[in-house]
């Protein structure tokens, strides 16, 4: 039997680390879905279609990832996609307790969905999307952390 595995985040924008996360991934399951919660509540630097492109295109070289968006509880969309697994990175402790209370919601939610958590390379452990858009948007580089399409895309964005 297939194992599907759903990688879900915000992803705006995608990095280095949760590419390195989304190819071990890759490595372990049959089939894993990057996918790219639509969150009508959060305001986002990028929209999701924008999200999803980068992610398509600097995952492009991995076969068994398709990206996707979703929107709505976590566990239903997993059960939809036909998952049974749900992956997320973890860089440090700080990352711990967060990830730990989503899990056990969405194990109440959903207890034959399994979180399964892959420690991020340690060079990627300061990298966050939001660092790397705060970094470049005051001049600082951020190329070796990013995909050459993202580091792209925040040129077109924030230096217009
Ligand atoms: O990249 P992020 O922002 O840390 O990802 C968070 C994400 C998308 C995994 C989380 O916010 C989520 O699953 N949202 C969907 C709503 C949901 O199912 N919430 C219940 C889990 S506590």
């Amino acid at each position: 039997m297939k194992v599907r595995a759903v990688y879900p985040g915000s992803f705006d924008p995608i990095t280095n680390g949760h590419i390195y996360i989304a190819e071990r991934a890759a490595a372990i399951f049959d089939e894993v879905v990057v996918s790219v919660l639509v969150n009508e509540r959060k305001s986002a630097a990028f929209s999701v279609s924008e999200r999803c492109e980068m992610a398509r295109k600097s995952l492009s070289h991995v076969s068994n990832i398709t990206v996707d968006s979703f929107n709505g509880l976590l566990v239903d969309y997993v059960k939809q996609q036909g998952a049974s697994v749900i992956i997320r990175g973890l860089r440090a402790m700080s990352d711990f307790e967060y990830e730990f209370q989503m899990a056990l919601m969405n194990r109440q939610l959903a207890p034959e969905i399994e979180t399964f958590f892959i420690v991020t390379d340690p060079k990627y452990s300061y990298v966050s999307s939001s660092s790397v858009r705060e970094v470049f948007h005051f001049g600082g580089t951020v190329r070796d952390v990013v995909p050459p399409v993202v580091f792209d895309k925040l040129r077109e964005r924030y230096r217009q």
